[in-house]
C-alpha cells in the first residue's frame, strides 16, 4: 500500500458542494479582486483567531514581509530568527533590509530556544519572528518578557500554526496570531487551511498597523488616485477566499483528526527506542501540521521509504545560518547545534486528516522494519 505525504482530494471532496455553489455566484458577479468573499474571509479569520483585523495577501512570505514593514522594520535593524524554520521566516527580514540573527532552537519542541534570545538581543534589535513550528505555539511568555524589557515588537510566523493554541500564565487559552503585533499565516495549499494556490494573512489588535497595512498591500494608497506611501500588489483573489471561507469551517474538526492520527502513530511508535517522537508542549495545543520523528541515519531511512511508496519530506535538512543565502552573515557549522542536530535527524511522516489507522500502521511497520525495531 502506497500513502501518500498529503491528500488534498479528500479536503476538496468535503467542501465541493459549498465552493462550486459560491464560484458560479462569484463568475457572474465578477467581483475578483477585494470583492465579497475577501472581505468576508477576513472578518472571519479574525473572529476565529480572536484578533480585531485581519488582512488578506498573496502569500505567507508576504505577511511576514508587509506584517514587519507595518512594524516599521527597516535598514539596520535586527531580527531574532530562529535557527530552523523554513526560510521564509528569515527571508521576509532580508526584504526589509534589516539583518538577520538566528538564535537556536529547543531539542524537545523545536521551538525558538527562548533562554538564548537575551543574548542575542543588541541595541539594533527591534523584533522577534518566534516560528510555531510544525504546528505548535512558541513559548510565548518568556519571548513577551524580552520583549517587554527591551521594547521589541513580536511577529508571530503562524504559516504551520493555524488554530493552535498557547496557554497564557492565567491559563486563558490564545489561538496563534493573536499573541504578538502580529500574526502571519501562509495559506500555501498543503497548510492546515490551505488555498489551491498562493495566499496569506496578517492578523492584529492594533488599528495604526491595520490601517498600513491595507496600503501596504495596496499599492500605499488612501482611496483609489491617492499614493500615501510606496507599496505593493499584494491581495489574496475572491477565488481563494471562497475555498478558504469553505474549509475555515471544517479547520477544528480537522485539527482534531490530525491530533488523533498524532496519537495512533505515537502508540505505535513510543515503544520504539530507535524513534523519538514528538514532544508536546504544556504551553501549547499542537495541530500536527507536521508529524517529524528524529532517526540515525535519517537520509538513508527517507530515501528507503519513498522507494517504498511512502511519501515522506523533510522539515527542514539544512538549518538557515548554514544556507549558502546567508553566508554574508559568516555563520559557521557548530554555531547552532541542536538545530543542526534536529536538523541532520528529523523526518515528516505522512500526516493530513483524512489518513486512515491502516496506513499510519503501514507507514510505522516499514519505519520499523527499517529501524529493525518489529
Ligand atoms: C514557517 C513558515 N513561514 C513562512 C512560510 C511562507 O509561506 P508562503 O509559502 O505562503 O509564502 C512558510 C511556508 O511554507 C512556512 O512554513
Amino acid at each position: 500500500m502506497r500513502v501518500p505525504f498529503i491528500d488534498l482530494n479528500a479536503q476538496y471532496r468535503q467542501i465541493r458542494k459549498d465552493i462550486d455553489a459560491s464560484f458560479n455566484r462569484l463568475f457572474a458577479k465578477g467581483d475578483f479582486i477585494f470583492g465579497d468573499a475577501v472581505r468576508k474571509f477576513e472578518a472571519e479569520f479574525a473572529r476565529y483567531c480572536g484578533v480585531k483585523y485581519a488582512v488578506s495577501l498573496n502569500s505567507g512570505t508576504d505577511a511576514l514581509f508587509l506584517g514587519l514593514l507595518s512594524l516599521n522594520i527597516k535598514e539596520k535593524d535586527e531580527v531574532i530568527v530562529p535557527a530552523l524554520t523554513y526560510i521564509a521566516s528569515a527571508l521576509a527580514v532580508s526584504m526589509c533590509g534589516a539583518r538577520v540573527v538566528f538564535v537556536d532552537i529547543d531539542e524537545e519542541t523545536y521551538n525558538i530556544d527562548t533562554s538564548k534570545i537575551e543574548k542575542a538581543v543588541t541595541k539594533k534589535t527591534k523584533a522577534i519572528v518566534p516560528v510555531h513550528f510544525y504546528g505548535q505555539v512558541a513559548d510565548m511568555q518568556p519571548i513577551i518578557k524580552i520583549a517587554k524589557k527591551y521594547n521589541l515588537k513580536i511577529v508571530e510566523d503562524a504559516a504551520q500554526a493555524h488554530g493552535a493554541q498557547w496557554r497564557n500564565r492565567n491559563g486563558k487559552l490564545k489561538k496563534a496570531g493573536s499573541i504578538g503585533n502580529v500574526g502571519c499565516f501562509s495559506f500555501y495549499p498543503t497548510k492546515n487551511l490551505g488555498a489551491f494556490g498562493d495566499g496569506g494573512i496578517v492578523t492584529t489588535n492594533d488599528e495604526a498597523v491595520y490601517k498600513r497595512l491595507i496600503m501596504l498591500r495596496d499599492y500605499g494608497r488612501k482611496d483609489r488616485y491617492a499614493h500615501i506611501i510606496k507599496g505593493y500588489n499584494s491581495r489574496l483573489d475572491s477565488i481563494q477566499a471562497i475555498i478558504l471561507r469553505a474549509k475555515l469551517k471544517h479547520l477544528d474538526k480537522w485539527n482534531k483528526t490530525r491530533q488523533k492520527n498524532a496519537q495512533i502513530y505515537n502508540a505505535q511508535l513510543s515503544n520504539c527506542k530507535k524513534v523519538i517522537i514528538p514532544k508536546a508542549a504544556n504551553y501549547s495545543t499542537h495541530i500536527y501540521h507536521i508529524y517529524g520523528v528524529r532517526v540515525k541515519n535519517r537520509n538513508i531511512i527517507y530515501e528507503k521509504l519513498k522507494k517504498q511508496g511512502i511519501g515522506v519530506l523533510i522539515h527542514y535538512p539544512i538549518p538557515l545560518h548554514l544556507q549558502k543565502a546567508y553566508k554574508e552573515l559568516s555563520y559557521r557549522k557548530g554555531d547552532f547545534p541542536v538545530a543542526e542536530k534536529v536538523a541532520s535527524q528529523i523526518l515528516s511522516l505522512p500526516m493530513y486528516p483524512h489518513i486512515k489507522k491502516e496506513q499510519i500502521k503501514v507507514v510505522v511497520d516499514k519505519l520499523k522494519g527499517l529501524l529493525n525495531e518489529r
